[in-house]
């Protein structure tokens, strides 16, 4: 199907977001596995529960404006996870892995925060105040969860691994 108007556009962007979701809803629980800091492993948790409300939240949007609640495979987020696997697997465990971790997270953070921020702008041009209220609840809690990385980062987390 060609996308010939907003709404079309607006329609694929919010596939592509639930399929990036759905990616890290998968991701989360690997990325707080490999966590040494009980502060990251506990952000990991936390958004990772976040996440699943967060689909729940563009289901809601799916059946707002009557279209199937579907993914569309998005390589950006795929290429994100995919960098912080070799991260993974490069790093030592420990400081320098936390820091690591905390920096494809925030990769995948920064990349939802475009995404909610673009589609809540494109809700509200289509007129439909309701989704982008919807939107825009997850846009605050990507925002949140990445200001929470960087504010671990900046205490222990990097500290220990200039020290290592
Ligand atoms: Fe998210």
């Amino acid at each position: 199907m060609k996308t010939k108007t907003l709404d079309d556009l607006f329609y694929a962007l919010l596939q592509d977001v639930y399929y990036a979701e759905k990616q890290l809803l998968k991701t989360l629980p690997k990325l707080a596995k490999e966590s040494t800091h009980a502060e990251l492993e506990r952000a990991f948790t936390d958004h990772h529960k976040e996440t699943k409300h967060q689909l729940e939240r563009l289901e809601e949007v799916f059946e707002k404006i009557d279209r199937p609640a579907k993914g569309k495979k998005c390589e950006a987020i795929l290429g994100i996870i995919e960098e912080g696997k070799e991260v993974i697997e490069e790093a030592d465990a420990g400081d320098v892995l936390d820091a690591g971790l905390i920096a494809s997270a925030q990769a995948a953070e920064h990349y939802e925060i475009a995404r909610y921020g673009t589609l809540c702008a494109w809700a509200k041009q289509l007129g439909r105040d309701d989704v982008a209220m919807l939107l825009h609840e997850t846009l605050e809690e990507e925002k949140a969860a990445d200001e929470r990385l960087t504010w671990i980062a900046k205490g222990s987390v990097n500290q220990a691994a200039l020290a290592a």
